[in-house]
């Protein structure tokens, strides 16, 4: 199965991809973590997106379609994939509807984590990434046993470099402005399962599974 999930920023799109691809055992395609790795490989790419993400905006359409179509070109997509984060703007969920229309890359469902802009300060200033599996923590909601150190490979955790309450109003401002459409956009095509976002994350899961299981 093609999945897409969406929702705000710290919506936690990341937390529910990881037990979604580990359950139905699909490629995860975030295009945020892309963005990320090439940043961290300092490449040109990883250095344009760079000047984009620090202060919260989009990275431009034309680079982030085509990054999302080489990196599927080379994809084994036998048991389908989860898409997070892409296509978060009108055009872009055009560019991949025409590009995968009548080929196994077509998206089935559309998941939308729905939460109250106001709760999400709280989640990203209070995330803590690991450096060495991706592993997502919260200093609060879902801390690691030891501080600064990932429970699953012992790895240090770090802060994103948007993960700051400037950077987020711009965020949220790109949500709204840009990725609702997106929404309204595959609504018509009666894809989407709305997700209560604001539960408990082993509730919001509980949800989520029941919705990829619900045909
Ligand atoms: P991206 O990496 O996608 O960031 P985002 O959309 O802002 O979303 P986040 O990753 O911040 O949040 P999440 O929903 O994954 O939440 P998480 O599970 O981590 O994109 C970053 C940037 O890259 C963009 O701003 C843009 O510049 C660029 N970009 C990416 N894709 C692009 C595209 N298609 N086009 C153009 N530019 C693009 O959870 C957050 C925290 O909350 C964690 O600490 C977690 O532990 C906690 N948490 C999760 N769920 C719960 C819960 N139920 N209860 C309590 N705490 C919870
Ligand atoms: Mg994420």
């Amino acid at each position: 199965m093609n999945i897409l999930i969406m929702g705000g920023p710290g919506a936690g799109k990341g937390t529910m991809s990881a037990k979604i691809v580990e359950e139905f055992k699909i490629n995860h395609i975030s295009t945020g973590d892309i963005f990320r790795s090439e940043i961290g490989k300092q490449t040109e790419l990883g250095l344009m997106a760079k000047s984009y993400m620090d202060k919260g905006y989009l990275v431009p359409d034309e680079v982030t379609n085509a990054m999302v179509k080489s990196y599927l070109e080379k994809l084994d997509n036998t048991k389908g994939f989860l898409l997070d984060g892409y296509p978060r703007t009108l055009d872009q969920a055009k560019a991949f509807s025409e590009m995968s229309k009548g080929t196994s890359l077509e998206i089935e469902k559309v998941l939308v984590l729905e939460i109250d802009f106001k709760e999400l300060a709280g989640r990203v200033t209070g995330r803590r990434l690991c450096k060495g599996c991706g592993e997502i923590y919260h200093v609060v909601s879902h801390p690691s046993k030891e501080e600064g150190k990932c429970d699953k490979c012992g790895s240090e955790l770090y802060q994103r470099k948007d993960d700051t309450e400037e950077s987020l109003k711009v965020r949220l401002e790109e949500y709204e402005n840009s990725t609702k459409p997106v929404l309204d956009f595959y609504e018509e095509k009666g894809m989407v399962a709305r997700i209560n976002a604001a539960q408990p994350i082993d509730q919001v899961w509980n949800d989520t599974k029941k919705a990829l299981e619900d045909k």
